[in-house]
């Protein structure tokens, strides 16, 4: 063919550019967004500080870049048992693999999101610490591994890295003070988790049968006034008070009086008042068992402490309350304070769509109960929800996007869903959608409970969806109903042919509910219909499979 440069002439050397200056990379590894809301904030940071900064998901990072960067920052959440975040799988993998090479030119810096009460605590910031280091690259500050409590310890994390980077670029700041940059993932609205809006709960509505052994509550909430919107897959954020009852019978306790005053973020209130608004006393935790262990003396919970497994099934079902009890002591109100963590909002998959709904939310909320040693316990937010606040009452809420659950760009892709239990929720906000916009894609939904009659949620907006078509297939698994149990994996083996043909037609696969065994029976399951029916080795299902992921057509929410 003919050359498009003229022969013989040479290109003209590009001039030689000027140094660049330095500059600052930023990777995140999230699953809900917190790790992408700490790094955002970081961001912002930095450039406040005049520092240029880079910002990739991990997905979207070229691992042979690496050795090109000089300072680099990554902020990684741990997803279910020690794993990577979805998205952040491929990179965690190849680094692991060795696959940056040598990078001994580079700084760097790794901030952990994770939940103390977890064995694998953090552990994909360990890793990405570990891997780094081991390449031959230079720590520039040690890692912070954050709890849920994060914001607090994320932010003065970020500050100190933010001045080392800014040093070590030998940049001149524009300004001698930055602003403070709030952490908080970024919305349109005014409204966001340091801020929430007082959104009203027009309905609660217990929607399992009275025979069941489940509470299970359908609850509307108006945004109006808000402005706060929200896409299909993304979860509400919920603050929420704790009982009265149970503060009072802890101060009882710990003989403090209740209008002992303390101070919280330098504002002066009661304890009473901090234990039922600002501290987490309906879940167990390693933080607090460590250090009542060492206020108390108590015995069993030294013992705890050195048996991972044992803690945390132990934090499972005790509540702080419980744990006081193991040996009661009297407590100074700045002891319980520093043994306690702060309270955190509790994220629900929203069950509705803006298109259906408007200015509503809606969710679908387990409502936690057990017994401890005969007396009912139940959990913060669900009961808040469900027995404390009127209809009419306020609730302080945020939402938190997650584009890591969303529907298929194209209105004619094919979807899958298995939502057992309560992971139901985010598949009405699917169908609401798609029915709001007469989209052609063929639906499919696998759901279970234990019986038919008790605990089949929204059934009747389910057979009004089969009967217009817009559900074109919906399986069902009541796992009590039978001698033996069903459940939606062997609903998703039984049907394997057929899933199978969807997938070949690019249908997307999601999953929403329980993380601990439905989460991995499903993944297992679709492994071996994928090798069954698409005549694979286990080696190519898993690629297969592997690469769904990649591509975002298999999304996961599970908790
Ligand atoms: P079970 O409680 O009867 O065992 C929602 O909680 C539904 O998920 C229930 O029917 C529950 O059944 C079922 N379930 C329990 N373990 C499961 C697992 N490993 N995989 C899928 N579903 C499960």
């Amino acid at each position: 063919g003919i050359s498009q440069q003229a022969g013989g002439i040479p290109a003209p050397a590009p001039a030689v550019a000027a140094q660049p200056a330095g500059k600052l990379t930023i990777i995140y590894a999230s699953q809900t967004g917190n790790a992408k809301g700490v790094a955002e904030a970081l961001k912002a940071q930095a450039s406040a500080n005049g520092v240029a900064v880079d910002l990739f998901n991990a997905a979207d990072y070229k691992i042979k870049q690496l050795k090109k960067e000089t300072h680099v920052l990554i902020v990684a959440s741990t997803n279910g048992e020690g794993e990577a975040p979805d998205d952040a799988i491929e990179f965690h993998k190849q680094l692991k693999a060795g696959k940056a090479g040598k990078l001994d030119g580079l700084n760097y810096g790794v901030l952990g999101l994770g939940d103390s009460s977890y064995e694998f605590f953090c552990q994909t910031g360990k890793d990405f610490d570990e891997y780094l280091s081991k390449a031959g690259a230079t720590p520039l500050l040690g890692r912070l591994d954050c709890d849920v409590d994060y914001d607090a310890a994320a932010e003065s994390w970020s500050q100190s890295v933010v001045a080392l980077v800014k040093d070590a670029l030998q940049l001149e700041a524009a300004n001698d003070v930055a602003p403070t940059v709030p952490l908080t993932q970024g919305a349109a609205s005014l409204y966001n988790k340091k801020h929430p809006f007082a959104a009203e709960l027009v309905t609660n509505q217990k929607i399992t049968g009275r025979d069941s052994d489940k509470d299970i509550r359908h609850f509307e909430i108006s945004l109006e006034g808000s402005d706060l919107n929200y896409q299909p897959g993304d979860a509400l954020g919920i603050w929420f008070s704790n009982d009265e009852n149970l503060v009072d019978a802890l101060l009882a306790l710990v003989e403090l009086a209740p209008d002992s005053p303390v101070k919280i973020d330098n504002e002066s209130l009661s304890i009473r008042e901090a234990l039922i608004n600002h501290y987490e006393l309906t879940q167990g935790y390693a933080g607090f068992v460590q250090a009542y262990a060492e206020l108390s003396g108590a015995d069993r919970l030294q013992q705890l402490l050195a048996d991972k497994a044992a803690l945390r099934e132990y934090c499972a079902n005790h509540q702080i309350l419980d744990i006081v009890r193991e040996q009661p002591a009297s407590l100074t109100a700045e002891q319980l304070q520093g043994a306690l963590r702060r309270l955190t909002p509790r994220l629900y998959s929203i069950a509705s769509s803006q298109a259906e709904v408007e200015e509503e939310v809606h969710l679908t909320v387990g409502v936690v109960r057990f017994e401890q040693d005969g007396e009912a316990r139940a959990g913060g937010a669900s009961s808040f929800l469900s027995d404390r606040l009127e209809e009419g009452g306020q609730v302080r809420v945020f939402v938190e996007h997650n584009d890591n659950f969303r529907l298929p760009a194209s209105d004619e892709t094919p979807v899958i869903m298995v939502g057992p239990g309560t992971g139901i929720a985010p598949f009405r906000a699917f169908m609401q959608e798609r029915d709001a916009r007469d989209a052609a894609g063929q639906n499919w939904l696998f759901f279970g409970n234990p019986h038919f009659t008790q605990d089949f949620l929204y059934q009747t907006e389910w057979q009004r969806y089969v009967k217009s078509g817009l559900l074109s297939k919906i399986s069902l698994a009541f796992s009590r109903d039978q001698q033996e149990k069903v459940y939606v994996q062997h609903k998703l083996r039984e049907q394997g042919a057929e899933v199978y043909a969807w997938l070949e037609q690019g249908a997307h696969f999601y999953v929403c509910g329980d993380a601990n065994r439905m989460a991995k029976d499903v993944h297992e399951a679709l492994i071996e219909l994928v090798a069954e029916h698409g005549n694979k080795s286990r080696e190519q299902a898993e690629e297969y499979v592997d690469a769904l992921r990649s591509a975002k057509r298999y999304q996961r929410d599970v908790y």
